[in-house]
């Protein structure tokens, strides 16, 4: 008798953990409203870099002027040949199951004028036949529209840093509204500011090369939430109530992990994340620039003899203005650093990096890639999407980027598939352990194509483009087997 009731209770015990096993197994699935995506970006797909009344971007002109600044000596003259191959891709997509196609605007195709009001009319109509065929296909477009590729015209006007980019950029925002909105519902201001006005302006120096980076690289973040945030306006006021789209803006976000458990590492990794995302998001989401920016920016001005902070100060009504313009946060996301505090660098070099005084470093048992220090890092993108969460009131988030490099376009690319199996699993855990309200994932990229100042030498793509065909065939690789799977089923 005991015997049996020794058996029953086991048997019962069995039941209920496969049964609660079970359960668990079917929760663990991306939910219902989340949605898969691919991105790509016009300078890095389009080619047709003169065709049908284009104008001269800041691309076209560096690498037609400048060779050796990209590593393989290419450029995007050609690129994937989406401008022509537009309808094959999006039998890709479709073949995908995606949700989502996030690609950006040429601002050169459109307005060929750069700050005029003279459209190009066969630039809209290479968008309109794309965006027609996406929604045909039951693919939601979602479009950036700035992604780089600046006007030259625009360039040499100073760019970001001109007064007037404000009012530039919205005339060119307005009519992208005009002609597009009626379809797209979900769109992005910026791709990666602080690349923008950390990077651009500071590497490429293109603009004013004897002006302190230190100086531009703030003006350009100031000048550029200032149009993020009239855009938004301009949309409110006129295109919401029919259109009923979103706009947003995607920051990207490398995770600062403290170096170790010292204060002044703890603090030197939050310093670093708010140099990094808190810069954009802040003045967005919550209001003005993070005040540990601010005064680390006056306290380093005032080392370098400036009379005044280099980061300009918003006034109350300009705060008020960039305060809520979002609908949703857009992420960019890759990798990892361990973040320690450094010395005072030295008074003979000046800018972004040098205010941020930190020391970055990589574990060299995190995985590579093709592009140096982008390690492989999944539980990063867990931690910054927590902190994301707890430091902005939970916004909703999409990360509009993530993928994994390559150099050999090889079709069986296992590194690639277990690099979306861990980033897509720390998503999930996000979404469903820690409550982060992840709505879309969306990775880099459809295919293989023009990785800027390193060309075509790093390959990013889940579809393999080979480039040495004049007809750019592409090839699905295995991870892209993979993901149309994850998308299929809703499961790693
Ligand atoms: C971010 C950029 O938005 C995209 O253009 C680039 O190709 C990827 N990262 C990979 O580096």
């Amino acid at each position: 008798m005991l015997k049996l009731e020794m058996h029953t209770v086991g048997l019962i015990a069995l039941t209920t953990c496969l049964l609660i096993g079970l359960s668990e197994a079917d929760e663990w699935e991306f939910p219902e409203d989340f949605k898969f995506g691919v991105a790509t970006s016009a300078y890095q797909i389009e080619g047709g870099w003169d065709a049908d009344g284009k104008s001269v971007s800041v691309w076209d002109r560096i690498t037609h002027t400048t060779p050796n600044f990209v590593q393989d000596g290419s450029n995007g003259d050609i690129a994937c040949d989406s401008y022509h191959k537009w309808e094959e891709d999006v039998t890709m997509l479709k073949d995908l199951g995606v949700h989502y196609y996030r690609f950006s605007l040429a601002w050169t195709r459109i307005l060929s004028g750069g700050y005029t009001s003279t459209v190009n009319e066969a630039g809209v109509a290479y968008y309109n036949k794309l965006i027609d065929k996406l929604l045909e296909n039951g693919i939601e477009p979602v479009v950036t529209l700035y992604h780089w590729d600046m006007p030259q015209k625009i360039s040499t006007l100073g760019g970001v840093t001109n007064n007037v980019w404000v009012d530039i950029f919205t005339n060119y925002a307005r009519t992208a509204f005009e002609r597009f909105g009626d379809r797209v519902k979900t769109w992005i201001t910026f791709n990666e500011p602080n690349i923008i006005c950390h990077y651009f302006h500071s590497v490429l120096g293109s603009l004013q090369p004897d002006y302190p980076n230190g100086v531009i690289e703030y003006l350009c973040t100031y000048n550029l939430l200032k149009a993020h945030a009239e855009t938004y306006h301009i949309y409110d006021r006129e295109f919401r109530h029919k259109q009923e789209g979103k706009v947003g803006i995607t920051l990207n976000f490398e995770w600062s992990e403290p170096a170790s458990d010292s204060p002044e590492d703890v603090a030197a990794a939050e310093r670093r994340r708010q140099f990094d995302f808190g810069l954009f998001a802040n003045p967005i989401i919550n209001f003005d620039f993070p005040k540990v920016v601010v005064d680390r920016v006056a306290e380093r001005s005032k080392l370098e003899d400036f009379p005044r902070s280099r980061l300009p100060q918003f006034t109350f009504a300009e705060k008020l203005n960039v305060k809520g313009t979002y609908d949703f946060l857009g992420l960019n996301h890759y990798t990892t650093w361990l973040v320690s505090d450094d010395e005072e660098p030295s008074l003979d070099q000046s800018g972004f990096y040098i205010d941020t005084k930190v020391a970055r470093q990589q574990d060299p048992a995190w995985e590579k890639t093709a592009v140096d220090d982008n390690r492989v890092v999944p539980w990063g993108l867990r931690k910054a999407l927590n902190w994301i969460k707890t430091t902005y009131g939970n916004p909703d988030i999409f990360i509009t980027e993530c993928g994994h490099s390559d150099l050999t376009a090889s079709l069986n690319d296992d590194r690639r598939t277990n690099f979306y199996k861990t980033y897509l699993n720390a998503t999930l855990e996000a979404i469903l352990e820690d409550g982060v309200k992840v709505k879309a994932f969306m990775a880099w990229s459809l295919m293989d194509n023009f990785e800027w100042n390193k060309g075509y030498l790093v390959k990013f793509g889940i579809y393999r483009v080979n480039f040495t065909d004049p007809e750019r065939p592409r090839t699905i690789k295995d991870s892209g087997t993979y993901y149309k799977e994850v998308i299929s089923t809703r499961r790693i």
